[in-house]
């Protein structure tokens, strides 16, 4: 059977961030509550002239400078912070990433799941036509009102993934485990520009859903715990995605220590607690932190949880390709994060406050030049939103 999954993984978010020492300081609140409790140190703000678009664009271009763009027939962008309620997120980056005009584009919803989602209907629709490749971008801004107990789990980032036969990095197994229900933990009414969150049930129904989806996984495929070497969850902040394991591990494990259950998270925690919650792409952003400070996966099989509000979740696992090491970007990545510039409170709350959209409503605006990056969004020019491609090397 062909093997299908990642062949290669890119991640990319703004270069500004908070401290969180800051926020501590001006909400009145103890900073070992953000760096031990939520497990987060700093957390991504996007300037007033990146959104999903420039963040998604700025990922998949590395990818797209060592491939074969013409084997790509799909792009798949799954997102929650979409920027119209028509056109999909997809058909910007096409232009910006000059895709072949046969290539299909849609875009995906299902709060942070929704990558996931894009994962498995590329492999199926790789499976269907094993010469082609997918590509699957994730990219999403997670924003909380200010001063609420989820201002702490902002973030921003995006990660493109090409999705292949005979993989380079992952080869991805074939069965799976969802779990699906109509919940209300998180959620974000048309009408709002923040999400209504029910903080503490969305930590219940996370865990909840990790073990029905482990449940199914280990049903559908008969996959035991004990052979999964590493895992990586969705997430909203460093230390959910530990608490489901160590929950988890303590059912399925067969006697693995707490310190032998963490070790198995730990690595792929890193860039969230440098980022925050990055909402869809937060899961992936975890499997390039894991590949990048794991040691030798080669062989070795990794799970991963995918988990979005709402709720639907879904397990499933892979193995990491002998030469998986060849593929990685971990020098450039650890400069994307160390290279950025920490702002101020006020900046914080001037770039927070530049993504309300009532300056929009003429039809017309032009956004102040912000970012480095090598995408950003220009502003409206009657009621179209422009991006500019600013420099033609990474
Ligand atoms: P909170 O209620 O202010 O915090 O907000 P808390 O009082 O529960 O404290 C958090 C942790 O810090 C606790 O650890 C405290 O003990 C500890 P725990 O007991 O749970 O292990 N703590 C301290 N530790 C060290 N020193 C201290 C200290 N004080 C307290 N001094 C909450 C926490 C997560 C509820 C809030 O940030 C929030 O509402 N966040 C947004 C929702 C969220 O992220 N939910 C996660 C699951 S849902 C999900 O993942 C989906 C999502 O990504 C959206 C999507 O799918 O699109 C959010």
């Amino acid at each position: 059977m062909t093997r299908i999954g990642i062949d290669d993984i890119a991640f990319y978010t703004s270069n500004f961030y908070l401290d969180l020492h800051i926020l501590a300081e001006k909400r009145n609140t103890d900073h070992d509550k953000y760096a031990s409790g939520i497990g987060i140190e700093k957390i991504g703000i996007p300037a007033p002239d990146e959104d999903i678009i420039t963040m998604g664009a700025n990922a998949a271009i590395q990818i797209l400078e060592q491939c074969d763009r013409h084997k790509i027939d799909t792009l798949l962008f799954a997102t929650e912070s979409s920027v119209d309620q028509s056109k999909s997120a997809a058909v910007f980056v096409h232009r910006l990433l000059d895709l072949p005009s046969e290539c299909r584009t849609v875009e995906l919803k299902q709060a942070c799941y929704s990558s996931t989602a894009a994962v498995q209907i590329a492999c199926a629709l790789v499976a269907r036509n094993p010469e082609k490749s997918v590509l699957v971008i994730s990219s999403d801004i997670a924003r909380y009102d200010l001063e609420s107990a989820g201002e702490a789990t902002q973030g921003c980032g995006a990660v493109a993934m090409l999705i292949k036969a005979d993989p380079r990095i992952l080869s991805i197994e074939p069965g799976s485990g969802c779990y699906s229900a109509d919940t209300w933990d998180f959620w974000r009414p048309n009408y709002c520009s923040n999400p209504k969150v029910d903080g503490k049930f969305s930590i219940i129904n996370y865990i909840r859903t990790a073990k029905e989806c482990w449940k199914n996984l280990a049903k559908n495929t008969g996959v035991d715990f004990n052979s999964i070497y590493r895992f990586c969850y969705h997430l909203p902040f460093s230390t959910m995605g530990l608490k489901a394991h160590i929950k988890l591990g303590k059912e399925m494990s067969a006697g693995k220590t707490q310190q032998e259950l963490e070790a198995q998270v730990l690595p792929s925690t890193v860039c969230c607690r440098q980022i925050g919650n990055c909402y869809s792409a937060s899961a992936y952003i975890a499997l390039c932190s894991l590949l990048d400070n794991e040691q030798d996966l080669a062989g070795k099989n990794v799970a991963i949880f995918g988990y979005g509000s709402g709720c639907a979740g879904e397990f499933y696992y892979g193995v990491v390709s002998d030469s998986y090491q060849k593929m990685l970007r971990t020098d450039h990545n650890k400069k994307l994060l160390s290279a950025r510039e920490a702002i101020d409170f006020s900046t914080y709350l001037e770039f927070y406050q530049a993504s309300d959209t009532k300056k929009y409503q003429d039809g017309n605006y032009t956004t102040p030049a912000v970012t480095p990056g090598m995408f950003r969004f220009s502003g409206i020019r009657n009621h179209a939103r422009m991006y500019d491609r600013c420099a033609d090397d990474l």
